[in-house]
């Protein structure tokens, strides 16, 4: 599927754009349905927990619970100081995650099949493994930052593998908020990894790893696609998105990949059980 310039593309760059990836009808679909679960959800619920235990435990139950579950996160400016509701439900929600993949068939038809497992094969993920998929709302006005970071500090593998498919559900934009990456900086000493997420007794935390600076931005390039375009990326490559305040939501879907060659981390913070055993995306 992918061509040789392709290929030597993401090696180089760390990251290959893919318009038209996904069409407007599977598109719809998935944001048709993460409406629904959104309004399945009972934001009362979430609010008052979040007002009576210590937030920071809590956020880390709520966050490991979600591994083989569907849960959805608050934008932190959707709620006030005592944990209710400023904006409607349905702007309120930060992202959805992290199994959706293999528990709705919406989500499931959506991230699996011949093209993706394709696209897998010739990026160099031996029998891959889905860990996470998440929609990210970002939502008008609200939509939080989210700083420069890299995904192979969430899913350590060694060596590291990890992949991650970025889908635009919708328009992703210099003014509602689309990601900024700087070209190779994946590879050598700018893909250092800065820092790892770690389950430790109980608690999950960032770890320091290096103190090598994020780029900057002038040397990191925004990344503006149409809704159905399929970004893919290093584990390794730092990239950021600002904060919506636009009229428009970015609404995005992610997934990420490893291989199953490489060692996954017992310390990474998705595990899956015997229940809900990892699968590819075939
Ligand atoms: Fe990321």
């Amino acid at each position: 599927m992918l061509s040789t310039d392709q290929r030597t593309a993401y090696a180089e760059q760390g990251f290959l754009v893919l318009p038209g990836f996904k069409r407007p009808h599977e598109t719809a679909a998935l944001a048709r349905r993460a409406h629904e679960l959104v309004e399945a959800f009972d934001p009362a619920q979430g609010a008052s927990r979040f007002s009576t235990r210590d937030r920071s435990l809590l956020a880390d139950e709520r966050l490991l619970a979600s591994a083989e579950a569907m849960h959805c996160f608050f934008e932190e400016e959707a709620l006030d100081a005592e944990g209710r509701l400023v904006v409607p439900k349905a702007r309120s929600i930060n992202k959805i995650g992290h199994a959706m993949h293999d528990l709705d068939p919406v989500f499931s038809a959506f991230s699996k099949g011949p093209a993706l497992a394709e696209l897998a094969a010739d990026l160099g993920l031996a029998r891959p493994q889905v860990w996470q998929s998440m929609v990210i709302f970002k939502q008008p006005e609200i939509g939080g930052e989210v700083g420069w970071h890299q995904d192979a500090s969430f899913f350590e593998t060694e060596p590291v593998t990890v992949t991650t498919f970025w889908f635009a559900i919708e328009d992703a934009t210099l003014d509602n908020g689309c990601l900024w990456a700087e070209p190779g900086s994946h590879r050598g000493e700018r893909g250092t990894l800065r820092e790892r997420y770690v389950h430790d007794g109980g608690r999950l935390r960032m770890e320091r790893l290096s103190d090598r600076p994020w780029p900057g931005r002038d040397a990191a390039v925004p990344l503006p696609v149409e809704a159905g375009t399929l970004i893919v990326f290093h584990g390794l490559l730092p990239h950021c998105s600002a904060p919506n305040r636009s009229p428009r939501s970015r609404m995005a879907y992610t997934l990420h990949a490893t291989c199953s060659t490489a060692a996954y981390s017992p310390r990474n913070w998705l595990q899956r059980s015997a229940a809900l055993p990892v699968r590819g995306f075939d």
